[in-house]
């Protein structure tokens, strides 16, 4: 059916060409940085998010040293994230990537990643947001 193939064409462009790969600053106040490692293989993922003056995430880049649904898992986050607010992306659970991927039971830690990946860059920003607005905040 022609649904199913177009469905199935959408997932394996994640696998075939990710998409935003590469860096952002991490040093720029308006950018969080998430990184995060697998314990059961050792895989890695980066992801940063730029977020704008109204708390939308602007731009988003990923690196990921590991499997081929690890790198399709942050690709597809980083499409997911781009326009929504810090809450929103916060909220966006790996079981939804590993559906969208069609993602078998053990790979499930894959698309574990990106969610776990996309909280901490946002944690990093708000953090630096914090340290900014109190620069003697003990802690940082
Ligand atoms: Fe990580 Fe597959 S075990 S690349
Ligand atoms: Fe470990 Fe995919 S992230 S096998």
């Amino acid at each position: 059916p022609v649904i199913a193939r177009a469905y199935h064409e959408k997932v394996i462009s994640h696998y075939e060409s990710p998409r935003n790969v590469g860096s952002l600053n991490k040093n720029d106040f308006d950018v969080g940085t998430g990184l995060v490692g697998a314990p059961a293989c050792g895989d890695v993922m980066k992801l940063q998010i730029r977020v704008d003056e109204q708390g939308i995430i602007s731009d988003v880049k990923f690196k990921t040293f590991g499997c081929g649904s690890a790198i399709a898992s942050s690709s597809y986050m980083t499409e997911r994230v781009k326009g929504l607010s810090l809450e929103d992306a916060g909220k966006i659970k790996n079981t939804e990537i590993a559906k969208e991927l069609c993602l078998p039971p053990v790979k499930l830690h894959c698309s574990m990643l990106a969610e776990d990946a996309i909280r901490s860059a946002i944690r990093d920003y708000q953090a630096k947001r914090s340290t900014m607005a109190n620069p003697k905040k003990p802690g940082f």
